[in-house]
């Protein structure tokens, strides 16, 4: 199946009390683990890549690999640019051909430093024009997360702002901060359902979740009750990783102990050591959608 936008699975899920699922894809692994798990519970998804990862590889690499497992999933998936910062960032996604894209202007580029309301709406404008013409669905970002490894929210959304933000901009879905944070909660966070209320009493687009992981299923639950209908995940699939190699790591080292004792020679295959980390990173992704509600919906 061809590559869908954002907008269209997002709103369907909106509108029938599920979310879709945004899984971040780092390498070849992470995509066939992101797009296994989908094609065999049957549920929409959107794959994303981070900015951040062009620090590892190039765009170009990840997208042609994205498009050949979408092209033969024969589900409806979103190529997502997670957390853009820059228009120039966001020019090389539309390029590559990406259905989708977030223009995250709560920070500057550094994804540290604050913007103002007028240069978050500034930037989110400037890529609106090009994306639209496109057909590209747009995700902004009115609020910052908390830091990572916090139970501390961050700027959390007002909702009269990101009415007015969704008004003066034009995104077509909105992220917002109601208390989660980026990568492993240090404690219970809270999750503020009664703002997610007013935000989307007043905001007509639907919501979007960042900092997925560790956030308690009941508030992942109430708040897809409440509006939000893309879910973004990333550390539960790098946990899942790490869990995985370092077993297979044990185990081979202890295989190799075993080799030299017995003067035989030490087997490496990088191929046994992704297969079983590929293996967890789906059953991770799996676990996640059927929270999320969107098995059995495509
Ligand atoms: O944009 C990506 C996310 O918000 C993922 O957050 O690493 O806490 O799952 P997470
Ligand atoms: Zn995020």
């Amino acid at each position: 199946m061809p590559l869908v936008t954002s907008k269209e699975i997002i709103t369907k899920g909106y509108h029938e009390g599920y979310a879709v699922g945004a899984f971040n894809a780092v390498n070849m692994e992470t995509a066939q683990a992101i797009i296994g798990a989908a094609t065999e519970l049957r549920s929409p998804l959107i794959m994303q890549i981070t900015q951040t990862t062009l620090k590892y590889t190039e765009f170009d690499e990840l997208a042609a690999i994205a498009k050949v497992l979408i092209d033969r999933s024969g589900i409806p998936v979103a190529l997502h640019l997670d957390h853009g910062r820059t228009y120039e960032v966001v020019m090389k996604c539309l390029k590559l051909g990406f259905s989708s894209v977030m223009i995250d202007g709560s920070l500057r580029e550094d994804g540290k430093t604050p913007r103002t309301y007028e240069e978050n709406i500034a930037i989110t404008r400037k890529v609106i024009e090009p994306a639209h013409a496109l057909g590209v669905t747009v995700e902004g970002e009115i609020g910052t997360l908390g830091q990572i490894g916090t139970t501390e929210a961050g700027a959390l959304t007002d909702p009269d702002q990101a009415a007015q933000f969704v008004e003066d901009t034009g995104v077509d879905t909105l992220a917002v901060a109601i208390g989660t944070t980026h990568g492993l909660y240090r404690g219970k966070p809270f999750i503020d359902i009664e703002r997610l209320k007013a935000i989307r009493a007043k905001v007509g687009i639907p919501l979007v979740l960042h900092g997925g992981t560790g956030t308690p299923d009941d508030s992942i639950r109430a708040a897809i009750q409440n509006g939000i209908a893309k879910i973004n995940i990333d550390t539960f699939i790098r946990v899942a990783f790490y869990e995985a190699v370092g077993k297979v790591i044990d185990e081979a080292r202890k295989q190799h102990e075993e080799a030299d004792k017995k003067g035989e020679p030490r087997k490496y295959d990088i191929r046994k050591i992704l297969a079983p980390a590929r293996e967890a990173m789906k059953a991770a992704v799996e676990d996640r959608m059927k929270v999320f509600g969107s098995p059995g919906k495509v």
